[in-house]
């Protein structure tokens, strides 16, 4: 029997696509990742990025709701020393840029509205297809932080029809310098937990439950090669480890989501805006 990308995204909740970049794209996405790092916002400007802090979240929320149209700079928190001074290099001290670079990168819309993309998104059964956030996660040696296990569709909650994840890695991934690690099958559990606007503060963001806990045993080690792109299912949990070795492991990440006969849920943190339009995939061409 035929078995589609659907199929084994369906099955598996999640699909590994080999050499879905040539090395050189690779090269020059990893160039406009490097060149983001030499326009740093100044010390005031500066939020850090942890997932593992979540008592620092409260203050760093009015930046990440500000970033849904916009290129903002997620700093690691390793990076700083305890006087909030930048410890190692600046070009080292991204945890992320996001979460517009789609719409607002020259380079990173091409390889967003691609044909590729377009061609799995085909093949992935989507009708109105359109890419919602995009984010460049730079996993440097060293100061890389963990991802604590997650399901996207708890950040991203669509209904019924879940948003499917592009994670591209733009460097090999090892256990060492922090690749995925997914917990197969574990998407038909449902969405376990979600990130909310607070039904008092709607520029406050609350989880609606506790953490679950998810045993180690349950999650396979997924290293690729640069070029590789993971596609990940909305509601399978995955996480990645911080970065001890000495490589870093850069990658790009963005999420599409069904806009058709599917409901984008108003609680999400990131909503379409004036500057961020929910743009059809299909119809969309790589270069205004
Ligand atoms: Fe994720």
């Amino acid at each position: 029997m035929h078995d589609t990308l659907k199929d084994q995204l369906d099955r598996e909740g999640y699909v590994v696509l080999e050499d879905f970049l040539r090395p050189a794209e690779c090269d020059e996405l990893m160039a406009a990742g490097l060149e983001l790092t030499k326009n740093l916002p100044d010390s005031e400007e500066r939020a850090i990025f942890s997932t593992t802090q979540p008592e620092k979240q409260q203050l760093k929320d009015s930046y990440f709701l500000a970033s849904n149209d916009k290129i903002s700079y997620f700093f690691e928190e390793e990076a700083f020393d305890k006087d909030g001074k930048l410890k190692v290099d600046p070009s080292i001290s991204l945890n992320k840029v996001g979460h517009a670079l789609h719409l607002l990168h020259p380079i990173i819309r091409c390889y967003t509205y691609s044909d590729r993309v377009k061609s799995v998104c085909h093949q992935l059964g989507f009708k109105e297809p359109a890419v919602v956030q995009s984010m460049y996660i730079y996993k440097n040696p060293g100061v890389g932080g963990e991802v604590v296990a997650h399901q996207d569709a708890s950040y991203l909650y669509t209904e019924p029809i879940p948003p499917v994840g592009f994670w591209i890695a733009l460097e090999d991934t090892t256990v060492q310098n922090g690749c995925l690690w997914m917990a197969r099958g574990s998407h038909k559990s449902g969405v376990h937990r979600r990130l909310i606007r607070s039904p008092e503060n709607n520029q406050t963001l609350i989880y609606d439950k506790p953490a679950a806990v998810y045993p180690q045993s349950s999650f396979t080690a997924v290293p690729v090669s640069k070029g590789t792109c993971i596609l990940i299912h909305g509601n399978v949990v995955h996480k990645s480890a911080h970065n001890r070795s000495d490589r870093s492991r850069h990658a790009y990440t963005f999420h599409v989501i069904e806009k058709q006969e599917n409901t984008y849920s108003k609680d999400n943190w990131l909503q379409e805006g004036p500057n961020a339009p929910f743009l059809n995939l299909f119809t969309t061409p790589q270069i205004e």
